[in-house]
Parts: structure tokens; C-alpha cells; sequence
């Protein structure tokens, strides 16, 4: 399962990855928004990172950049949210920091380049071993809320 979400600047691409989902057959859940009516990207990041967690299953969140989506999907407990727009980050990003969510950027990228990301995305697995410790530490400092842990 895949929960996929958008504001109104990644709306017309989250169809195109939606899209290819259905061609690799790969269930999904839209979690919207279903217009290109103006809404607010961290209401949907909110949404979909909930149910990322709750499930353990992986989300796509597509914006104008995919920067605000990342920002906001990285304030969720148990979310890592990579955004980019190169497949080299992507794959590193599920390898070493088991990315489970990928944000894109409509206005960055083309549909091709991003069905790219998204299929490194679904196919690239968790090297574990040393990341495990270092992805145990992010987590970590979600629980740390002293000035000295932020300095
Ligand atoms: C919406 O206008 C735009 O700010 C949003 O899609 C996204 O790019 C934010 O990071």
C-alpha cells in the first residue's frame, strides 16, 4: 500500500504517479486534494504521514517544490521525508536513512524524471546494519525537547 497526497500545486502529477501506480500494480489510497482549488499542503502531509506511521506502508507527497510537503512531513513522529529531484538521493535516501516518505516538486521536475523517482522510491530496500543505529538516533531526538539537545 501506498498513501499519495497532494496539494493543488502537485495535483496534476500526483494523476501522472498515480497513474503509473495502477500500471506497476501497486495499491494506493489518494488521500487528495481532488482539485487544483488552492489548499494547504500541511493539512494533507498531516494526513497521509498519520497514516504512513499507523500502517507502516510508505506515502508520496507531491507540491509546487515537494519542500514544503518534506518540511511538513518531517514533523510527524516516525516520518523521514526526502525530498528530491535526482535518483541518486532518492536510492541513497531508502538505503541508508529508510526514507518512507517522497516528497516531489511539480514545478521542478517532468513527468518522466519523477515516475523515475518514484519507481527508485517503491524499489529500493533499507541496507540496515549501521543506518539502523544512525535512523535510531533521528528518532530519537523526537523525544529530546531540551535547549541543550537543540544547540
Ligand atoms: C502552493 O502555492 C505552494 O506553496 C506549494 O505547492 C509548495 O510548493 C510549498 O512548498
Amino acid at each position: 500500500m501506498i498513501y499519495i497526497g497532494s496539494d493543488h500545486g502537485g495535483f496534476r502529477l500526483k494523476g501522472v504517479l498515480i497513474e503509473h501506480l495502477k500500471s506497476r500494480d501497486i495499491e494506493y489510497t489518494d488521500c487528495g486534494t481532488f482539485s487544483e482549488k488552492s489548499v494547504d499542503y500541511p493539512d494533507i502531509a498531516k494526513d497521509v504521514c498519520q497514516k504512513v506511521v499507523e500502517s507502516g506502508a510508505a506515502g508520496i507527497l507531491v507540491c509546487g517544490t515537494g519542500v514544503g510537503m518534506s518540511i511538513a512531513a518531517n514533523k510527524v513522529k516516525g516520518i523521514r521525508a526526502v525530498v528530491a529531484s535526482d535518483t541518486l538521493s532518492v536510492k541513497m535516501s531508502r538505503r541508508h536513512n529508510d526514507a518512507n516518505v517522497l516528497c516531489l516538486g511539480q514545478r521542478v521536475l517532468g513527468n518522466d524524471l519523477a515516475v523515475l523517482l518514484l519507481d527508485e522510491f517503491i524499489d529500493g530496500e533499507f541496507e540496515g546494519e549501521r543506518h539502523r543505529r544512525r535512523v535510531e538516533l533521528i528518532h530519537g531526538m523526537e523525544d529530546d525537547d531540551t535547549e541543550g539537545a537543540r544547540a
